[in-house]
């Protein structure tokens, strides 16, 4: 954030007042802001405030020619970082949509080639209202970041999706956009397994699965690019650790359930290990050829998710993987049931994906299904932990 220049338009709501905090957040990072006041955003705060606040001055008229003279409309948008609009009325946003430029901020809006981040923040029928969402889908496609209200009490008494987010979030967003990634997941603790277990059936013979562990240890490596502290919990795979991981090897689901207890507290657990369900009573010695055993007795391991979910050290955020070769949602939706964690990541492992290098994955949770394209195991691992950060640092996505 330090040296960055943003453009603070301020629409006309209720919500405005917010603008202020944002203002004192973003110096305190160390950027610097500039505000536009709407005719609208005048009724709600005023420019004295923003003024004070920002230490610059604050520009509300098209028609101020002594600004058009020094500065220009054009000039004030040149020397911005990043536009940020907040609260975007659904009026802003619908003349944003129009291309119209009316007044100083819709003309700024109209005249920039800089990245615009709008907040929304108007009545929740408003909000849900057709108009309002066309609007909104044409400017997500038009390149503008619009950023998802937060739902709750409205000024209005009514409920629902409309309030503007909390300053906090507002700069988190501005943070994501200036890629201040390597800080984001600070002082964060994030647990991931991965790989396979083993599970003995005497003592050079094992259980096994095709899981390669590539991809736990692609989110392991993006989730500590973020800046968290990762914690590896793998099982046997032959793959490096990536920079900036803590890691612990793991045979069996039993060890890995050891392993995940020892690293807790988390504030999140990425669960991509495939824990084998089963486990035998390992014989002592080898099992010789001529030896009598003709059947195993298979014993049902654990469920470590399930159990970390149910936990009283319940990490806030818990992420699971299923591994399908049919019905790839629907198991995967009554996986996240059953196991009672957040978020699942669905696979459909009957092609290559096991051992692979790319995935084709939906994310799950309970606001609905996400279906990403087919991607590198990286790159799919680099997406979570954006998404993984957005949730713990509360950043209103998508993005
Ligand atoms: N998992 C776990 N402990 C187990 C089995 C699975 O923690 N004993 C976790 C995996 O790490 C993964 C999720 O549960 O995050 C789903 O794993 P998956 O193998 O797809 O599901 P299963 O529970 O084994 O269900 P099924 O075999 O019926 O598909």
């Amino acid at each position: 954030m330090r040296g960055k220049s943003i453009l603070l338009i301020v629409g006309g709501g209720i919500a405005a007042y917010k603008a202020a905090e944002l203002i004192r957040l973003v110096k305190k990072a160390g950027g610097d802001v500039t505000c536009v006041l709407t005719s609208g955003g005048a009724h709600f705060i005023t420019e004295m405030t923003l003024a004070a606040l920002s230490e610059n001055k604050v520009y509300t008229s098209l028609w101020d020619l002594k600004d058009e003279v020094e500065m220009g409309h054009i000039q004030l948008s040149r020397q911005a970082d990043l536009i940020v609009v907040a609260p975007a009325t659904a009026d802003l946003l619908a003349k944003m949509n129009a291309g119209m430029a009316d007044d100083l901020a819709t003309t700024l809006l109209l005249a920039t080639d800089k990245p615009v981040l709008a907040a929304p923040a108007m009545n929740v029928r408003m909000w849900t209202h057709p108009a309002t969402r066309r609007n909104v889908e044409q400017l997500r496609r038009d390149g503008i970041r619009i950023l998802n209200p937060d739902e709750g009490e409205m000024a209005c008494g009514e409920y629902g999706p409309g309030r503007l987010p909390e300053p906090q979030a507002l700069l988190e967003a501005i943070r994501v956009h200036f890629g201040n990634d390597g800080e984001r997941l600070a002082g964060r603790h994030i647990i991931v397994t991965a790989g396979p277990t083993h599970e003995p059936i005497d003592p050079v013979r094992v259980i096994a699965n095709r899981s390669s562990g590539k991809q736990g240890f692609a989110i392991a490596e993006a989730l500590a690019a973020l800046g968290a502290r990762v914690s590896l919990v793998a099982g046997p795979v032959a793959l490096d650790t990536p920079a900036g991981v803590t890691r612990t090897n793991v045979g069996t689901a039993a060890e890995m359930g050891q392993a995940i207890v020892q690293a807790l507290p988390a504030d999140a657990a990425v669960m991509v290990a495939a824990v084998a369900d089963w486990r035998v009573e390992a014989a002592p010695q080898k099992i010789k050829k001529q030896g009598k055993v003709s059947a195993l007795t298979l014993i049902e391991n654990p469920d470590l998710l399930a159990g970390l979910a149910a936990s009283p050290d319940r990490p806030r955020l818990l992420v699971g993987f299923a591994a399908e070769t049919e019905d790839v949602i629907e198991h995967a939706r009554s996986k996240l049931q059953r196991k009672g964690c957040d978020w699942i990541i669905a696979n459909d492992v009957s092609g290559d994906v096991m051992g692979g290098d790319s995935n084709e994955v939906h994310l799950i949770t309970d606001k609905g299904v996400e279906s990403w394209d087919k991607l590198s195991k990286r790159e799919v691992a680099r997406r979570l932990a954006g998404r993984v950060a957005d949730e713990l640092l509360g950043v209103p996505g998508p993005l």
